[in-house]
């Protein structure tokens, strides 16, 4: 694992946004698998900014993303779709037809679920997979005691997941139960993995995933078994670490 400590919010979203950037200037066709919630933006918005001074360009690449909230339709404005148009696609020169994020609304979940892995295995797999991590140690929706070997399916969020999404939620409430998430084993198969994580409430997840036991426990720390993995920390995040 390699581990770049960055001295800011600022720097971490640069420092993801080139790497990412570099990956796409090396292979146009780059299949990427994509992250949201707030860890993610600064380097969308750098992405953005690289986009618009030219130095990268989308139009080629097919990109996946990790989870959608179940019964949440792309119009909500508190789904990963909206998310991902609003804060990235509808700034840069992607084509929609090349966008999969799992459908929230599906009305046959084992279906969808068993397509969105196929169609990844189908474009080749995926080159480069951005996660956040979750206080927890979740990586996209797998919580904790999730199996390794999971694959895309329909899973319950934890309580702190729920406590922790409730900020993009008009009420607590309002936020779903369960999601659509690719699972640990499917996220293992990316071919490099960049794992992003800013602020002190990610400090206990960094550790134990870094530096502790690899368990089912601490999803995240499954990466220590992975061959290539960057994880892009700001000082906040890295605090707990032993380096
Ligand atoms: P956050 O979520 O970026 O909003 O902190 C990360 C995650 O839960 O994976």
């Amino acid at each position: 694992m390699r581990v770049i400590i960055t001295d800011s919010y600022d720097q971490l979203g640069k420092q993801a946004a080139q790497l990412i950037s570099d990956s796409i200037n090396e292979k146009p066709k780059l299949v990427l698998g994509l992250a949201t919630g707030s860890t993610p933006l600064g380097t969308y918005k750098s992405l953005i900014e690289l986009h618009q001074k030219q130095q990268v360009s989308f139009k080629q690449v097919r990109t996946f993303n990790l989870d959608e909230y179940l019964g949440l339709g792309p119009d909500h404005p508190s789904s990963y779709h909206y998310y991902m148009y609003n804060n990235l696609f509808n700034q840069i020169d992607i084509n929609p037809d090349n966008v999969r994020i799992p459908k929230g609304l599906s009305e046959d979940l084992d279906t969808e679920c068993a397509d969105y892995e196929k169609e990844i295995k189908g474009v080749g797999g995926i080159d480069l997979q951005i996660l956040g991590i979750g206080v927890n140690g979740h990586i996209g929706f797998n919580e904790p005691q999730t199996p390794f070997g999971s694959r895309t399916r329909v899973v319950d969020l934890a309580q702190e997941t729920i406590e922790a999404n409730a900020r993009f939620f008009d009420n607590r409430a309002d936020v779903p139960r369960q999601a659509i998430s690719m699972g640990i084993r499917s996220i293992m198969h990316a071919r490099r993995i960049v794992l992003l994580a800013n602020g002190a409430s990610k400090a206990w997840a960094i550790e134990r995933s870094l530096q502790g036991p690899v368990t089912e426990d601490v999803p995240a720390s499954v990466l220590q078994l992975h061959p290539d993995v960057t994880v892009v920390l700001d000082r906040e995040a890295a605090a707990s670490l032993t380096l």
